[in-house]
């Protein structure tokens, strides 16, 4: 293993001394349901390094009745307890020095159920009885697993964990491994205790307890699969059982490592704060994100749980076998996951064409990483709090981008060979980022750490430009792209495929360059012919946005037919980046899009969508409707040619496709027939025994919503209280802040502070914030209710509501929004909000400049 890096000054106020270290836990838990409460007893071995008259651990809101010390020929040491919550930790001060060696440390402790989804929480749905059922898991990352039990909560102070819950009989009891013993203890409930995990992190450890059903084991290759869930869902559970029996071979293959745990079971929670948890051998997640009947969701929806089930397993290996050193490493324990979790899905389903509507989650990363509030993919990390913002897309989609880009320049077996040096090597133990490096320069013989350093700790990234020169040849070079054009000198490692096309004839004839750009200019010779087409950025994989002279672009948007759809897609998307920035007007992007009539790719129209539905924002009375008649010329005959009933054999892209075509024209194009249309499909499809494609429905619904007045409302809210499946009832209740009411707006937002489950009101609410004509009413409640928001929502969703507020570019809302924000911080958000409100700045900056051009233009 490579020796640690130096600990970076300021991180070790938070961090535990190292005189003392565990090695295995033994904990016995007795949580009780009914009260809310849980008492716990542990015993830890530990190795006591050098005298020392304290033991310092993590604890936070915990009760220590008894603490004490147990040498290696039976002799006791008795400490005595402070407790110090807002640093989150416990001194066991000792009667007498404890010399060096083994040692057992007992504690006694007692904690509560907390209804704010992390720690040891408790979790509520109603059964088919009416009645309501309480159930109790856990939350542990990032630092949370001090809540539950006095441990050592750091993720390179790994131990073995052999829990024992105590629960009333009737109950299921969970944890990371197999059960190895289950007696009852007389009094009505029974002892399970669970077998030894390998050495792992405190933030895996995970219990549940409660009145849950388990599906059969599923058998792969010796490792038993089970789904867990709350009574009466057993028929949802194939999918999720599944992929992860694909995902389990794939990765075992993939990494050349069998799975590390000895069961698998995926814990579906009513009520959870992120959307998964890759707790080993027992991953938590959402019920949406795991129960699913694929005859009636989404294409979306589908492959949200096939992608949270591969990222979640992706984990096993990655974060749970190898694991981050320190904090500052999450990005990568996230980022492979999610380029683990786009690969592994891409195999298990070719036709959803995964690393194609990839793109549009790089293009949410460029989004942010153009704002001058970005930050380094890694940075060093002190606090828990500073580990709490590291959690955004910057970690996740820009972190699986530059890896795909790597993978993409390495050639994926070399990139795969890397990979699996690096987990041989460090399997059981912690790494640094330059780790990986260093294993897949060892794997590939190429500068990998000089590379990729250049993306992961500076912010931001290229625009490359590209022309043409004497020779010709084509001269490329890199500037940092920024939504606010200031001038940067920051450049980039680029690692970039160029193809050049030269139409001969029928046929054409393309090559790939392959190339490092580097700060200066780079050339590349061309043919002798004014009709060589380049892309630059080939395939797409690049994390750069890419701006051609006007001659090869105009070769480009003549030949759309030879760009591949994310070739198609980054056009439309860098385009739209332009305008943001200003470089380029609103109205050619109007322009461009209006040439992918014959456009047939997903992600190709769901990049038009959002960028006209921006545009739509800032127009009103005859310039709205000019684009609104825009819209319906571009994307009317689109979903006349594909109807709206799918063909026999339709490709599942195809069918999300036209629920897209549907919304762009039933609320973007405001078009009359599409919307009674829609109307009547979705009252259709509440019918016992209609069949309506589930793209189409969820479609109308929206559709539906927008259009619609109390009485769709009263149905709707209906509809999200009694849905047959998660997926419906989220279609149903987020459809409830499309509504064109403000009577019905207000009742939303009331609605996200009563009934709704505060795992959904965050995302609700910011849904509200972006409701064109009621954003700002949306957002004068959340000003005035942020003490209830900030009190009731789980403490890490709560800046999911300011996702909203990049919406609201009325220039007196928007100062309102920046003035308020400027008085409540969210210190545990505080990057992420600041990029929120940088990004509102943007779009105001939009509004201002290019409202009045556009409107003349359209007119
Ligand atoms: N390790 C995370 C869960 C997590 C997120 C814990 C934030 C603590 C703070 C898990 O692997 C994860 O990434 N979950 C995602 C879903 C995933 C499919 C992208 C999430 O919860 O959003
Ligand atoms: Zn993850």
């Amino acid at each position: 293993m490579t020796p640690a890096a130096p600990t970076p000054p300021g991180e070790l106020d938070h961090r535990l001394p190292r005189t003392v270290r565990p090695s295995r836990y033994r904990l016995e838990l007795e949580p009780d349901l009914a009260t809310a409460t849980f008492r716990g007893r542990e015993a830890v071995a530990i190795e006591v390094a050098e005298p020392v008259d304290a033991v310092v651990l993590n604890a936070v809101e915990l009760t220590i009745d008894e603490a004490w010390l147990e040498g290696p020929t039976g002799d006791r040491l008795d400490a005595t307890v402070e407790l110090d919550d807002d640093a989150g930790r416990a001194t066991l001060r000792l009667g007498a020095t404890a010399r060096p060696g083994d040692w057992t440390l007992h504690v006694g402790f007692a904690g509560i159920l907390n209804d704010k989804l992390h720690g040891f929480y408790r979790s509520t749905f109603t059964g088919a009885d009416g009645a309501e059922h309480v159930l109790a898991t856990t939350q542990f990352e990032a630092t949370d697993a001090r809540r539950a039990f006095p441990c050592w909560d750091e993720p390179d102070l790994k131990a073995v964990f052999e829990v024992t819950l105590v629960v009333r009989e009737g109950l299921t009891a969970l944890s990371n491994a197999r059960v190895v013993a289950d007696e009852p203890t007389g009094d009505g409930r029974r002892r399970v205790r669970f077998a030894d995990t390998m050495p792992m992190s405190t933030y895996l450890v995970a219990f549940v307890v409660g009145p849950l059903e388990l599906t059969a084991a599923v058998d792969v290759d010796g490792v038993p699969l089970r789904v867990a869930h709350v009574p009466g869902k057993e028929h949802l559970t194939a999918f999720a059982l599944d992929t992860a029996a694909f995902c389990l071979r794939f990765f075992a293959d993939y990494y050349g490592i069998p799975y590390p745990g000895d069961k698998v079971d995926l814990v579906a929670i009513p009520d959870f704060a992120f959307g998964a948890m890759e707790n080993l051998g027992c991953i938590t997640f959402r019920e949406a994100l795991l129960l699913v009947d694929p005859a009636q969701a989404t294409q979306a929806e589908l492959q949200l749980v096939a992608d949270v089930v591969a990222h979640e397993l992706a984990h096993m290996w990655f974060g749970d076998l190898v694991t981050m050193r320190w904090w500052n490493g999450i990005w990568l324990n996230e980022a492979f996951a999610t380029f683990m979790e786009t690969l592994a899905v891409d195999a298990f389903r070719p036709q959803w064409r995964r690393w194609v509507t990839f793109g549009l989650e790089r293009s949410t990363a460029l989004d942010v990483d153009a704002l001058e509030s970005t930050r380094p993919v890694e940075y060093p990390v002190h606090s828990p709090a500073d580990a709490d913002g590291m959690f955004d897309v910057l970690t996740y989609q820009k972190g699986a981008a530059v890896l795909r880009m790597l993978e993409q320049y390495l050639g994926a077996d070399r990139f795969r060979d890397g990979i699996r040096h690096y987990l041989r090597t460090h399997q059981h133990g912690n790494t640094d980022t330059t780790d990986l490096w260093v294993a897949i320069e060892a794997a590939t013989g190429e500068p990998v750490r000089r590379i990729m350093d250049s993306w992961i700790f500076q912010g931001g990234y290229p625009l490359v430009s590209a022309s043409v020169a004497a020779g010709p040849e084509l001269r490329l070079h890199q500037q940092r792209f920024r939504y606010d054009g200031v001038d940067d000198p920051t450049s980039w490692s680029v690692p970039l495929l160029v193809r050049v096309t030269e139409p001969a004839g029928d046929t054409s004839a393309a090559r790939i360059e392959r190339t490092l750009l580097e700060s200066g200019p780079a050339s590349i010779p061309l043919p002798d012919s004014d009709r060589a087409v380049v892309v630059v950025n080939a395939g797409g994989h690049g994390f750069l946005r890419v701006r051609y002279a006007p001659e090869l672009l105009d070769r480009l948007t003549r030949s759309l037919s030879i760009l591949s759809p994310i070739e198609r897609y980054g056009l439309v998307d860098d385009t739209w980046a332009s305008v943001l920035s200003g470089a380029a007007p609103a109205s050619s992007f109007v322009e461009l899009v209006s040439r992918f009539g014959e456009e047939t790719e997903l992600a190709v129209w769901q990049s038009i969508h959002s960028g006209l539905g921006l545009l739509d924002r800032l127009l009103e009375g005859g310039a709205r409707g000019a684009l609104q008649q825009r819209v319906r010329a571009l994307a009317g005959p689109a979903l006349e040619r594909l109807s709206w009933e799918p063909a026999e054999g339709e490709d599942e892209l195809t069918r999300e496709l036209r629920g897209v075509l549907i919304r762009m024209l039933g609320v973007l194009g405001n078009d009359d027939a599409v919307q009674e249309e829609a109307n009547a499909v979705q009252r259709a499809s509440e019918r016992e025994g209609s069949f309506v494609d589930a793209n189409v429905a969820a479609a109308a619904v929206v559709v539906t919503a927008f259009t619609g007045a109390a009485e769709e409302y009263e149905r709707f809210v209906e509809r999200a209280r009694s849905a047959a499946t998660p997926q419906e009832e989220l279609r149903y209740l987020y459809a409830l802040a499309e509504f064109d009411r403000p009577e019905l707006m207000q009742r939303t937002l009331e609605a996200s502070l009563d009934w709704v489950r505060t795992q959904s009101a965050p995302l609700l609410l910011a849904r509200c914030l972006r409701n064109r004509d009621h954003g700002a009413s949306a957002w004068t409640f959340v000003r005035q209710h942020w003490a209830e928001i900030s009190d009731r929502f789980p403490p890490g969703m709560i800046v999911r509501v300011a996702e909203g507020v990049r919406a609201l570019t009325r220039p007196e809302v928007a100062a309102d929004v920046e003035a308020f924000f400027a008085e409540h911080p969210l210190p545990r958000s505080a990057k992420t909000l600041a990029q929120h409100l940088e990004r509102l700045r943007v779009n105001v900056a939009l509004r201002q400049r290019d409202a009045a051009p556009l409107a003349a233009d359209l007119t």
